[in-house]
């Protein structure tokens, strides 16, 4: 069965060519830009293609009671969004997507904001949102018969394309900055038997390599230049919408790194709309580092229109991204749905995650930039009181535990990046304390350390 109705726009200039003459660093050869796959079947209204709201939504909320391996996955479950293979027998899953949405009363009640939500996509099964996107690029790359994938990684995308090349047999290749990746996500390449190379250079420098090998060997990529990585990163969208009845929130704010996610969230929501899913689009905040900000300074000097790469400098190491390939893509979706681009400091980043923390949420730091952003806009009255905000959590805690226990031993931060949100630091930091085993000594030790926390 043929279940592929999709074919290749170039961003740029516009050009359509078939999935399969993409070439292999999936970059327009007229203007050099990305390409988004587009489903030319849904534009024709009245056509057989062209998917029925209502039908969809059904089905969908049907599948949820399915025993249907395919059915379990949260990104395949919405399958007649992504008809990107020939056969849909050629997914390769591990159940990914499915991810809780939280309330976060707690951070509503600080905010004045009635309903904040975080999307944790951290509960993906290799702890990131890479997952939804690897699930849908991986399976292109097994059904087209590549033997080798690889990616440059900040560490994230490496976990989920080594795991999902493992469940296809197939072999990969991880390109990393030496030193600049989290341990978690460095034992995870490891674990799913990827071949990785530390480079003695940063994402952007490891990506350059990795475009070069790649046009002169047969590996598929599966960096998010990649336009199939969009298709399952647009699914969360879906999973928002439909959590809320196919009524839209007001805000979603996407952490901003390479700035696929931010784009493929956008496409999502822009199809929903097209198909008549929704009626209209949320506001699409990015929110970038401050040491790693290209985005955010493209806006200011251009209105986003050019992008003049930086050097980048995060601990949130999961963004630590100079030269972010996407960024048409993300100008685009932040202008078109009327949301902000901004950052914040690398002490925002540390309370907000700490913050999460104390709701029972973990996550990575590069996904706590989101709620830093957020007490962003709504000092800048950017926010009512009544709207509803979604967060994109974008990784598992356990991926960056050094950096959880360097912020509570107070070893994280510079006393002149600290100063500024000083009491908010001390009022979370909870290091652990050595006391003897006896239960006078703990009984003593919760005493004193009562007083000490209120
Ligand atoms: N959050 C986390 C936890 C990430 O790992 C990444 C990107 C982002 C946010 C930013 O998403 O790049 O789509 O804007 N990590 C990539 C990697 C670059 O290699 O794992 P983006």
């Amino acid at each position: 069965m043929n279940d592929n109705l999709h074919q290749l726009r170039c961003f740029g200039c516009g050009v359509r060519i078939r999935g399969d003459q993409a070439g292999s660093i999936f970059r327009c050869a007229d203007c050099g830009d990305l390409f988004e796959v587009e489903y030319p079947g849904w534009s024709r209204s009245g056509g057989t293609d062209r998917p029925n709201a209502g039908a969809l939504k059904w089905l969908w909320r049907e599948r949820r009671a399915s025993g249907e391996l395919l059915d379990h996955s949260g990104v395949w479950r919405f399958r007649e969004f992504l008809p990107i293979l020939d056969s849909f027998g050629n997914a390769v899953t591990l159940r990914e997507g499915n991810t809780p949405l939280y309330h976060l009363p707690r951070a509503a009640k600080a905010l004045g904001v009635d309903q904040i939500y975080a999307k944790h996509q951290g509960m993906n099964p290799t702890g990131s949102f890479k997952d939804t996107g690897m699930t849908a690029a991986l399976s292109v790359a097994k059904e087209r018969g590549f033997e080798w994938v690889a990616c440059a990684s900040t560490g994230n995308t490496s976990a989920a394309m080594a795991a999902y090349a493992a469940r296809a047999g197939l072999k990969s290749l991880v390109l990393i900055p030496q030193g600049k990746i989290a341990w978690g996500k460095l034992a995870q390449a490891m674990d799913y038997g990827a071949v990785t190379c530390q480079l003695n250079t940063d994402f952007d420098g490891c990506l350059r390599v990795l475009l070069t090998i790649v046009q002169q060997a047969p590996i598929y990529l599966l960096n998010s230049v990649n336009p199939y990585r969009l298709e399952g990163q647009k699914t969360p969208a879906l999973e928002i919408a439909e959590y809320f009845d196919w009524n839209v929130p007001e805000h979603i704010l996407v952490p901003g790194g390479n700035l696929a996610n931010s784009s493929a969230l956008g496409k999502g929501f822009r199809e929903m709309k097209e198909l008549g899913l929704i009626s209209r689009l949320p506001k699409i905040s990015v929110i970038q580092a401050a040491g790693a900000n290209p985005l955010v300074r493209s806006f200011e000097a251009n209105g986003g229109t050019k992008l003049t790469p930086v050097e980048a400098n995060t601990r949130a190491t999961a963004i630590r991204i100079g030269n972010p390939a996407s960024w048409r893509k993300a100008a685009r979706i932040v202008q078109e749905t009327g949301g902000w681009c901004l950052d914040v400091s690398e002490a925002e980043i540390a309370v907000a995650k700490a913050e999460l923390g104390r709701e029972g949420i973990g996550s990575e730091p590069a996904s706590a930039v989101t709620l830093a952003g957020l007490k962003k806009l709504v000092a800048a009255g950017r926010v009512e009181a009544s709207d509803t905000i979604v967060l994109l959590l974008t990784g598992h805690t356990l991926k960056d535990a050094d950096y959880t226990i360097d912020f509570h031993r107070g070893t994280l931060l510079r006393e002149e990046e600290a100063a500024p949100v000083l009491p908010e630091i001390e009022a979370l930091r909870r290091d652990a304390v050595e006391v003897e085993a006896s239960p006078d000594a703990v009984l003593k030790a919760l005493k004193e350390i009562q007083d000490r926390w209120v």
